[in-house]
């Protein structure tokens, strides 16, 4: 069964007193354990899909359902990674992992040692007492990840996590998550504008058309990991992907 299921999910947002369709009639299954990625123009509505997932946003028609279940809010089995570094700067790296825990009144010791489990497993155990502006940006991003498995998600919501990096940091990032995917066993749904980064990743790529936002493609990349940058084979689907996303606005 699939853990995500997405059910003719379209919304619209009224923009100074006008109907605009950001998203229409979204069909979609997302397998357990899966690692897909959504590419699109800009505007085309993958950060309100991925809230609406996340119970932040209301779907104006349609529903997503987890495990069988409507999505109603926000949840513990979804955690989420935001574009911009979305951490607290009044609290420590450690502080910030286990704010979730502590919401949710785990005891101080269970706190922190779960807390320093996922700080070690993104390699950040030595900045345990440091504050955000002390970090770099992977760090930041590597911070925001632990604090999102620190919870136990099934789903891992990942909305442009790595745009803000160099390119070097940013494949880095992609190994490590690669590499913790493969160790916890989560379905990772997770956003991007680069190509290239969505071939490294995906089991699956979701190409979305411009407004309204509506599945144009989907991709099975079912190449092994670790995966070259530019095989013959990468080579050619991005190829495919490339015309696909500048079909949206001229006809390759
Ligand atoms: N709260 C809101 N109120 C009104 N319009 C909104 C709101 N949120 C998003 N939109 C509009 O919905 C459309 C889709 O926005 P969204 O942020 O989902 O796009 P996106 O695909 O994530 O774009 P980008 O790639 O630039 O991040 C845009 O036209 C945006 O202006
Ligand atoms: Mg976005």
């Amino acid at each position: 069964m699939s853990l995500l299921a997405i059910r003719g999910v379209s919304k619209k947002f009224l923009a100074e007193g006008k109907e605009m369709v950001a998203l229409q009639d979204i069909d979609l299954d997302i397998d357990e354990n899966e690692f897909i990625c959504f590419i699109g123009p800009s505007g085309c509505g993958k950060t309100t899909l991925l809230r609406i997932i996340a119970g932040l946003e209301e779907a104006t028609r349609g529903t997503v359902y987890l495990d069988g279940m409507p999505i109603g809010g926000p949840g513990p089995e979804r955690g989420m990674v935001f574009q911009e570094y979305s951490l607290f700067p009044w609290r420590t790296v450690i502080d910030n992992i286990v704010f979730g825990l502590e919401l949710r009144g785990v005891p101080q010791a269970e706190r922190l040692a779960q807390g320093r489990q996922y700080l070690k497993m993104v390699g950040l155990e030595r900045f345990e007492s440091r504050y955000p502006h002390e970090l770099s940006g992977g760090m930041k991003q590597r911070v925001a990840i632990a604090r999102a498995l620190v919870n136990h998600p099934k789903a891992l919501l990942m909305d442009e996590p790595f745009g803000a990096l160099d390119a070097q940091t940013r494949n880095t990032m992609q190994s490590e998550l690669l590499r913790i995917w493969q160790e916890e066993k989560k379905t990772v749904v997770f956003v991007t504008h680069s190509v290239d980064e969505a071939i490294y990743l995906a089991d699956r790529i979701v190409i979305m058309s411009a407004r309204p936002g509506r599945i144009k493609d989907i991709i099975n990349i079912d190449l092994e990991r670790p995966r070259s940058r530019t095989s013959p084979e990468v080579n050619s689907i991005r190829d495919r992907i490339l015309c696909d996303l500048r079909s949206e606005i001229v006809t390759c």
